[in-house]
């Protein structure tokens, strides 16, 4: 097992990117459970947007989707909206190429890295069977692309506390959360084939195809970045809810226009 004639830290990058993503699944499973502390005035955290249901604090956003915690929801459920929201862009990011790349190659070590002998690899019979199921990335793309949209308008309440406009360091931290998704969403293998990618032929004089070959020329800047983009919005999405959870403590102040 992980045989090699590769004389290089061939390891150091799955094993970064475990303990990273790992550090990232730890601190998004204790928030998304935890069902508090996720909204602090007018900022909402990214974890528990679109507020469903109403801050149980009670005091800040009031613009939740069905009101209060539905009574239908057994007991033993945490009364956090966050279970029910975070299924949807994980669906996008656990089935994220690049994403794919990291968890094969630094969890199940199949295989660990490029010229390197991993477990199971006489058995490799790469994306069948059950791992079909990556396919819906094509289809939870729309869900990132909503999100980005939804995300905007978290920021654009944070631009508004008691319908009074004003900005505040959170403003700032939630409008960079999506333009980071949005880079992150934009640079996608799935976007970068819908935008022209599936065009046979660009210089062809019919149609479009100019349009769509700078178009795709734009996304294809993105995408060559495109690990980048997933780590930043990755991790910011984490430092907002971040924040937000610790305005909301009131462990950190937020510097802002209303308080001033
Ligand atoms: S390939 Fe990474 S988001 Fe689509």
């Amino acid at each position: 097992m992980l045989a090699t004639q590769r004389t290089d830290k061939w390891w150091i990058e799955p094993t970064l990117t475990a303990f990273g993503f790992l550090c990232f699944v730890i601190y998004t499973t204790w928030r998304a459970f935890s069902g508090e502390n996720f909204v602090a005035d007018n900022y909402l955290s990214p974890f528990y947007s679109p507020l469903l249901f109403e801050n149980p604090a009670g005091h800040g956003l009031d613009h939740s989707w069905f009101g209060s915690w539905p009574t239908w929801v057994p007991n033993w459920i945490p009364k956090s909206p966050a279970i029910f929201i975070l299924i949807f862009p994980l669906s996008f990011r656990m089935t994220c190429y690049y994403y794919r790349k990291f968890y094969y190659r630094s969890f199940f070590l199949s295989p660990p890295a490029c010229a390197v002998e991993g477990i199971k690899q006489k058995n490799y019979k790469g994306e069948t069977g059950f791992l079909i199921i990556q396919n819906l990335h094509r289809y939870t793309l729309y869900i990132a692309l909503l999100y980005i949209l939804i995300l905007y308008y978290d920021g654009y309440h944070g631009l508004f506390r008691d319908g009074t406009f004003g900005i505040g360091i959170g403003t700032i931290i939630l409008l960079i959360n999506p333009t980071l998704l949005a880079f992150y969403a934009f640079g996608c293998h799935a976007f970068r084939h819908l935008i022209g990618g599936k065009e046979d032929c660009f210089t062809c004089p019919a149609g479009n195809e100019k349009i769509k070959y700078k178009a795709w020329k734009k996304v294809s800047l993105l995408n060559s970045k495109h690990m980048l983009w997933a780590w930043a919005s990755m991790i910011w999405v984490a430092l907002t809810d971040l924040y937000v959870m610790l305005v909301s403590k009131g462990v950190i102040t937020d510097l802002n226009t209303w308080n001033n």
